[in-house]
């Protein structure tokens, strides 16, 4: 996966990116038809047994805690650990009402052992983050060794490449929507410009679904979504199999 030429914004930047627009993330996201709806899917197509009772769950990239809701709806009885290396992003989430069985965390994602998270966890979500990886490679191990044999990975992200119909979806509504929306409620359109080419440059489905394998997953699939958003942003499921340590 390419790691350079998603316009100025440098991964290593992203998460100082997200605190400028942090303020102004749920009214943007709530504004996208589908967007809360579509995580909740994710999370259901998980298909964490008995209502999340005993599970342990991370939610990586959590942001203001729309995946993390997403999550909770869809495994109540879990305890969740959602992290996230902007803290602006957090801070908007932890203003939320959260049972106390959600505990959010300020840190990278590659620094989770640092930040006192160790695993195992039966499963973990990974919404709109892979993407934003300067080593997703190395990343998708990390979460794969996070997990116990058997647990669920669940990546929800963007993926246009396999789908020229996709291709002009995504670039129609990031320049008619995203990208000016964007710069009017923040004043800055670096993240949406950001957003915009870095989607472009993702894996296809076939790419990522080979990238999952590779890194040690089995059982992966992916499953689309409806709306504007249909083949266009995915479902990337993928198990640690029950034989590796
Ligand atoms: C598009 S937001 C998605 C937030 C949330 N998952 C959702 O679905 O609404 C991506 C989030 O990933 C976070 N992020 C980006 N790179 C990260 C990293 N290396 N470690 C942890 N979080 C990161 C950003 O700070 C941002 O909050």
């Amino acid at each position: 996966m390419s790691t350079t030429d998603a316009g100025p914004l440098r991964r290593e930047a992203v998460p100082a990116a997200f605190d400028v627009g942090a303020s102004a993330y749920d009214r943007l996201v709530g504004a996208n038809p589908g967007y809360h709806a579509h995580l909740r899917l994710s999370a259901r197509r998980m298909r964490l047994p008995g209502d999340g009772r005993g599970l342990r769950l991370l939610d990586a990239g959590c942001g203001t805690g729309a995946s993390t809701a997403a999550l909770l709806a869809a495994a109540p009885h879990a305890e969740i650990v959602a992290l996230d290396a902007s803290g602006q992003m957090l801070a908007q989430a932890r203003a939320k009402p959260w049972p106390s069985s959600v505990r959010f965390v300020h840190a990278k994602v590659e620094d989770l052992a640092e930040a006192g998270v160790h695993g195992p966890f039966d499963g973990i979500l990974a919404a709109y983050l892979i993407r934003n990886l300067a080593d997703p490679d190395g990343q998708l191990r990390a979460l794969h060794d996070l997990l116990r044999p058997g647990g669920t990975l669940a990546v929800h992200e963007y993926s246009v490449r396999d789908s020229l119909k996709a291709q002009l979806m995504w670039h129609t509504v990031a320049w008619s929507v995203i990208i000016p929306f964007g710069r009017a409620a923040t004043g800055d359109a670096t993240l949406y410009r950001y957003l915009w080419r870095s989607v472009d440059g993702f894996d296809g489905v076939r790419r990522f679904r080979r990238r999952l394998r590779e890194a040690g997953f089995t059982g992966v699939h992916s499953e689309t979504m409806t709306g504007w958003q249909r083949d266009v942003v995915h479902t990337f499921l993928a198990t640690r199999p029950q034989d590796t340590t």
